[in-house]
């Protein structure tokens, strides 16, 4: 159970613990806007939601998790930290069970996109929907001209795009505010963002380059990725 209206632990308790975020859930945690309550779709581990109370870029977290194993696991780290009383653990698949308004960010990281789009899809057709202005962090591991399209087509404007990278792995990061208009993508948009391609993030060089050769590979039996790398210098 949470309370809105709870206080911050004392200085010195267990507050001060650290909890350390990876190079890609802190790209993650810091595109999330100040907001009432983040909830954390695919919680697992539970460190986000305490990165995010520590750092009071929200009052109240809600995380949620598929599984009872991860969800416990968020649970404890939540307890120990002295934050039970601002959060809420569920066990429920994606946003079910989440009554959503537009003081919450939702975070979907770590997740396959075509689960993310599964997720989004479901939230947007239930009867109340997805309030309009709702932020979300959503960070796909994969699938990522399948994810902006869904964005695109179900009026998920992309404000925000940035690219982490943990060992030899690039991520992408991408804040989308809903507004129910659907608006066009360029093929080039849907596979790389357009926010990376106009405003060349950190670490844009070495991301694009390794697309380049992930297009290379598919050009073949893809005719979109034989356009887009026929262009490419345009990117560059
Ligand atoms: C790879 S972990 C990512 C954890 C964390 N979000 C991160 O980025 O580090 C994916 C987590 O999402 C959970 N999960 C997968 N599908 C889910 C769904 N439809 N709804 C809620 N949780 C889900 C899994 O049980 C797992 O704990």
């Amino acid at each position: 159970m949470y309370d809105s209206s709870a206080k911050d632990p004392l200085p010195g308790s267990s507050f001060s613990k650290t909890v350390e975020l990876s190079p890609r859930l802190q790209t993650v945690a810091d595109l999330i806007p100040s907001c009432e309550t983040v909830v954390d779709v695919g919680s697992d581990h539970g460190k986000l939601g305490v990165w995010c109370l520590r750092s009071e870029i929200c009052k109240n977290v809600i995380a949620t998790d598929i599984h009872e194993l991860p969800a416990k696991r968020t649970e404890a780290l939540l307890e120990e930290n002295d934050m039970s009383d601002r959060s809420r653990v569920l066990v429920t698949d994606g946003l079910s069970g989440v009554d959503l308004n537009k003081e919450m960010t939702v975070v979907i990281a770590g997740m396959g996109g075509l689960e993310i789009c599964k997720i989004l899809s479901e939230a947007k057709s239930r009867l109340d929907g997805i309030p309009e202005g709702m932020k979300m962090v959503l960070q796909p591991q994969r699938s990522f001209h399948e994810v902006r399209s869904f964005l695109c087509e179900n009026g998920f404007i992309i404000r925000q795009e940035r690219i982490a990278k943990e060992k030899k792995y690039f991520y992408t990061v991408i804040l989308v505010e809903y507004t129910g208009a659907s608006y066009g993508l360029s093929e080039a948009e849907r596979f790389l963002g357009p926010v990376i391609l106009s405003k060349k993030p950190e670490y844009y060089e070495e991301y694009m380059k390794h697309q380049k050769a992930v297009m290379e590979s598919r050009a073949l039996g893809d005719p979109r990725c034989k356009e887009i790398l026929n262009t490419w210098e345009k990117w560059l």
